[in-house]
């Protein structure tokens, strides 16, 4: 059973218990159901509170069940709230700590509702690219007006309990625990027990004047924030059925655009996303239960870009970090730059001067090795040079007690290289932060094939703390991320060299979903970090071709924003890229070097080479189990590389090609200029000959 069911005082009282929150699972339903039908047959039983055991009246649907067929077995959430609506005994939701989706519906369908204040009251569906879909886009405008109930709806934001007067008949006193709520549902059942007809919202009306004039200028305001995802504007539109239909057609009317945007591309990704972020935390043969170390104090090394961003992230979750740099001036500028990073937080009202105190005072610095020793873990964050890595690795050895997790985020060296250089290549893991990294979600995380299990379970645990989204990687040149990027630039530079010019790229890029396109997002990361990469790999892997545009272009010195000018120029403070005339000239010219005879380019094919670029690689490093899992190839490309949420990650986006039509681009493209670039996968290749996609292997 996932409900409870005892009577206390003549009132049945259903508690909800399945963990975390009360999912309203297949089983959940049913004991819910049958506890109702049995207080209604029940002669002592005067009236039934429902509530939720442990951390939540009720988070809505379980998510086990999501796409499964469990989810329309009866009895249904429909029926569950119908079960309650239509009972002949007075049903009381008694809500505390969470309240959301169907949770949120059921309580809809009771007759009354009783709550502890700091509830947390949601729809959040639209979140997954859908709307509430058991009678909550029609019952909640009822109840708490029109603007209210639409705002909620189309935001999927939660309210506190106590902002909401108008949904509850009482809210309890602050300070009042689980028992005290149970206690009071139950007194306020006995009060009402008698009183008929019993009160249903399905039976109100929504009063809004003039509420035409109102949708059509939310319609507006939602049409212009939405973007690509359809599900706000549909939320609006069943929420106007609640005004202009009857109920009974106002729900037909809501499940008719729940079914539909079920089946939109836009839900199907965000909901591949939301598992993919849980799924990513999984690691096969690293259990749950692995034990983790303690994080309590952290050193980096290097105050560069990185090492400032990464000691933000350990300040901010309240770990004291200390910096370490070889020059006293070089320390001075990173910890400058903190300080300025924290400032304009705090100029922007993001930041109180109290948690701005806070986060400076956890952050030293030293040129002291000796000063870091007693640090949990370290994160060097030096040079990307093997020599120079190396010899921070030896020292660290040296000096770090033992149980301290030595970490390098280095973007490409090899992991296990590093771990080598040190007695304890166990205690060694690649923690791969993301530019600015105080800001970006993304955390690979690199597992070296000494990386002891529960230094993984540590990182992987810290990464939460960090609030950042912790994916596995094993060991290759570039991890996932980087790897699969680097055909995704080669093919933009080749682009280049037959006919395109940065902005087209972009802009088509951009139109597809990114945030930002190739020739943009090199200028914001540095072209000089490429260019060091190419020169390494032109010694050790002579045979991989690239176009010599972006070389050309660091040749003239322009390294991107911080440089003043990289494929675009920028005006001071000014992120907006103007085109450079002598940038276009020398792409037009090094065409002509080569004897390329440029011909215009449609932004069908810009998009299928570098989406496909990405595609192809994500299959190699999946085949390679570089990667653990499809999905977590997308999370990186969502929570690292800007790509559009609403397509699902280059491997999900794929999917919904169609593996065999990816493959069928990928074989052509093969026959062209630079063919050796479209190897197709072996798995890719094999998938699409099974009919199946990367995510349902
Ligand atoms: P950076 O050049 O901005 O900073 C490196 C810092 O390390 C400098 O302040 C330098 O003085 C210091 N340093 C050099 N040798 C040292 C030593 N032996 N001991 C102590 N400090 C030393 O470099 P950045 O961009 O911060 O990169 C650092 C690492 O992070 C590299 O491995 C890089 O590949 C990686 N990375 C860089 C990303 C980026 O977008 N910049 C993104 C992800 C990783």
């Amino acid at each position: 059973m996932s409900a409870d069911y005892q009577v206390i005082d003549a009132v049945a009282v259903i508690t909800l218990n399945n963990p975390p929150v009360n999912g309203l699972g297949l089983a959940t339903r049913t004991a819910a159901v049958e506890g109702i039908r049995k207080a209604q047959d029940d002669a002592a039983v005067q009236a039934i509170v429902i509530t939720g055991a442990g951390k939540a009246f009720s988070g809505g649907a379980d998510i086990k069940e999501f796409n499964s067929p469990k989810a329309l077995t009866e009895p249904t959430l429909h029926t569950l709230i119908r079960t309650a609506e239509e009972c002949s005994k007075p049903v009381v939701a008694a809500i505390h700590s969470v309240c959301m989706g169907g949770g949120l519906e059921l309580a809809l369908g009771c007759h009354y509702r009783v709550a502890l204040p700091g509830a947390q009251i949601a729809l959040p569906e639209v979140k997954l690219g859908l709307l509430p879909g058991a009678g909550g886009t029609q019952r909640l405008p009822r109840v708490l007006g029109l603007e209210t109930a639409l705002n909620m709806i189309v935001s999927g934001t939660p309210a506190a309990s106590e902002k909401l007067p108008a949904l509850f008949d009482e809210v309890l006193p602050a300070g009042t625990d689980f028992a005290g709520l149970v206690q009071a549902a139950v007194a306020f059942a006995n009060r009402i027990a008698d009183v008929r007809p019993l009160p249903k919202i399905r039976e109100r009306k929504v009063d809004y004047p003039n509420s035409e004039a109102f949708l059509q200028f939310s319609r507006n305001t939602v049409k212009s924030v939405a973007g690509p995802f359809p599900a706000p504007l549909e939320c609006l539109e069943t929420v106007a059925a609640s005004v202009t239909m009857k109920f009974e057609d106002g729900l037909a009317f809501e499940r008719e655009r729940f079914l539909h945007l079920m089946q939109t591309t836009e839900s199907k990704a965000l909901r591949h996303a939301f598992f993919a972020e849980r799924e990513a935390s999984k690691v096969p043969d690293v259990p749950g239960d692995t034990p983790t170390r303690k994080i309590e104090r952290a050193a980096v090394i290097g105050a560069g870009t990185m090492g400032g961003g990464i000691a933000m992230n350990f300040a901010n979750a309240g770990i004291p970090v200390t910096l370490l740099e070889t020059k006293q001036e070089a320390l001075d500028k990173g910890l400058a730059t903190i300080r300025k990073n924290y400032e304009n937080t705090l100029k922007k009202g993001k930041l109180t001067q109290e948690k701005f105190d806070q986060r400076l005072a956890l952050i030293t610095g030293t040129l002291d090795y000796a000063e870091i020793g007693q640090a949990d873990i370290v994160i060097e964050a030096v040079f990307e040079e093997m020599g120079v890595k190396e010899a921070v690795f030896r020292k660290l050895d040296e000096v770090m007690k033992q149980g301290a997790i030595l970490a390098t985020n280095t973007s490409t060296l090899d992991v296990d290289k590093i771990a080598a250089c040190t007695s304890r290549p166990h205690d060694v893991i690649g923690t791969h932060f993301f530019s600015p990294a105080n800001v970006m979600k993304l955390l690979e995380i690199v597992r070296g094939k000494a990386t002891g299990s529960d230094v993984l379970a540590t990182a992987l645990a810290l990464s939460k703390k960090l609030k950042k989204t912790g994916v596995v990687s094993g060991v290759c040149d570039g991890f996932i991320g980087n790897r699969m990027i680097e055909q995704y630039s080669r093919q933009a530079g080749f682009l280049l060299d037959e006919g395109c010019l940065p902005e087209q790229v972009d802009q088509a890029m951009e139109k597809f979903g990114f945030a930002m396109g190739p020739f943009r997002m090199g200028d914001l990361a540095g072209n000089d970090i490429g260019w060091y990469i190419r020169k390494r790999r032109a010694i050790e892997k002579p045979e991989i071709q690239y176009s010599k545009t972006a070389d050309l272009l660091c040749e003239l010195g322009r390294f991107g924003q911080k440089t003043g000018g990289g494929w675009y120029d920028y005006k001071p403070g000014d992120r907006k890229p103007y085109p450079n005339q002598q940038v276009n000239d020398m792409i037009v010219q090094h065409s002509a070097d080569l004897g390329i005879e440029r011909r215009p380019i449609a932004d069908q094919e810009i998009v299928e080479r570098l989406v496909y670029a990405l595609v192809n690689e994500g299959a190699h490093i999946l085949e390679e189990g570089i990667a653990l899992r499809a999905s977590d190839i997308d999370m990186v490309y969502l929570t690292g590389y800007g790509f559009p949420l609403f397509r699902g990650g280059p491997m999900f986006y794929a999917d919904t090609v169609g593996l065999p039509n990816v493959l069928a681009t990928i074989e052509r493209l093969a026959k062209g200029r630079h063919g050796d670039a479209w190897r197709p996968a072996p798995l890719l290749v094999q998938l699409a000959a099974e009919g199946k996609g990367f995510n349902s292997r």
